[in-house]
Order: structure tokens, then sequence, then C-alpha cells
């Protein structure tokens, strides 16, 4: 009859799919996200090192900021990240990472990550929270040096590619042509934008200068609004628009 053999397709489909489910646990260590209900929820942001390269991350999410705001770690460590709400519901995406949590009041949630590659790591919430919420997010700073690298530009003369490293830009934009999460900067400069609400820019100075300090302005199609406003001095960004303008 054809509902025995559809219901023995179905079963057999659905034995596949956990054959496939347990696979990819076992041999390639994907897996859900956790939700330890067993960590009561705390108020006070910590970061504790365990041991070498091995750090916990107590992040503690409220209007409009995550704290710590900034933790540096060498390449190489692995970060439990554990992250509570201070008032409304947050989300915590690590950018570069698969880490993307939700923040919910009254429960820690608990995601596990690497960092092999030295970098700045941009933390920012992605669950509208209200009027600041665009300019909530913390950083990970992962280098060899234990001192995190300077906000704040000194009047040190430093090239555009400087500066691109400084403010860790390739965190998110390939020099190459490689998409990541942001728009490769390769060819960037001059070239037509395609915006998300289908209209088309070109990729002048005022444009990119927009778009460093107030990313969410103009985003590309394609791309997500996940860019938090980037505090650099208006020398300096017209340094990064002329260095980006040299990457054909
Ligand atoms: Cu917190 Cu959006």
């Amino acid at each position: 009859m054809l509902e025995k053999k559809i219901l023995v397709a179905a079963s057999i489909f659905a034995v596949a799919l956990f054959g496939v489910i347990a696979l990819s646990v076992r041999l390639f260590g994907i897996d859900l996200p956790t939700c330890l209900t067993d960590v009561r929820p705390f108020k006070d942001a910590k970061v504790i090192e365990q041991g070498p390269k091995r750090y916990e991350i107590h992040y503690v999410a409220r209007m409009w900021k995550f704290e710590p705001a900034n933790v540096t770690m060498p390449p190489g460590s692995t970060a439990d990240v554990y992250v509570a709400s201070a008032d409304v519901t947050h989300g915590l995406q690590i950018i570069g990472t698969n880490v993307n949590l939700e923040v919910v009041p009254g429960a820690v949630n608990f995601a596990r990550v690497k960092f092999d590659k030295a970098g700045d790591y941009l933390v920012v919430c992605n669950e509208y929270c209200g009027m600041q919420h665009h300019n909530m997010a913390a950083r990970i700073h992962v280098s060899e040096k234990s001192v995190a690298p300077p906000v704040a530009a000194a009047s040190v003369p430093t090239s555009g590619s400087d500066l691109v490293a400084k403010y860790a830009c390739t965190a998110c934009h390939s020099l190459d042509g490689s998409p990541m999460t942001g728009p490769t900067f390769k060819g960037l400069y001059g070239s037509k934008r395609i915006l998300a609400d289908g209209t088309t820019v070109t990729a002048d100075e005022a444009y990119l200068t927009e778009s460093i300090n107030n990313p969410n302005a103009k985003v590309v199609k394609g791309f997500d609004p996940v860019m938090p406003p980037m505090p650099i001095p208006p020398n300096e960004v017209h340094q990064i628009v002329e260095y980006l303008e040299t990457l054909k």
C-alpha cells in the first residue's frame, strides 16, 4: 500500500538523517550551541585564565555595551564564552567565528571558540535592543603581546596599510578579492556598489568615508549590517581611503 511505502521511506530517511548528525558530531566536531541551564546568571564580567591558551570569558550584555570591552589572548587560544544579560534580550556574535549566541535575561548561554589567527575580533550585538544597539560592541585581541593595541591614534605618521592593520579591517575585508564578512577591498575604490535597497553608488572617497564612520548607512547588497562605527580620526580615514585606491 502507498501509506506503508511512504512510512517506510520516511523512516529510512529519518534514520539516515540521524546517522548524518551522529557522523558530523563525531567526525567533524559540529555541534549545536548548548544552553547551559546549570550555570547561574551572573552580574560580574570577568576573564579567567584557566591555563596556557585556555580562557574563560564571562560577558555581561547590557544596554548598550558588552563587559569586558577588551580581552587579549595569544593565537591558538581556546575561549569558553559565557554570556548573561543585565537587562533585555541581546545577541552576542563574534565576527569571523561561529559564535552567535542569544542573550536571554535569566539564562546563561555558552560557546567554545578557538582563535587560531592573530587579529582583532569584533564582538557585536545582533539583536535589536534599543537606541544604541548599533554601538554595542567589544573586542577580542588575539596577539602575541599581552597588551591591547592602543585605540586612539598618537600623532605618529603611519601609512594607510598600517592603519588597516591597526584597526583590524582585514578581519572582515580581504585584500585579494575573496569574500569575507564584508566586501573585499580589492578593486573597491571607484567601483559601482549595489546597495541592499537596489540603488547604486560609486565607492568614491565620500562613500568610503561614510562607510567607515557610519557603516550601516549604505550597506552593500548581500552583506549583513554588522560593522560597528569605527572611531577613526578624519586624517586617518583619508589615509585609509588613499590606500584603498591603490588596491586595484
Ligand atoms: Cu544589544 Cu542590540
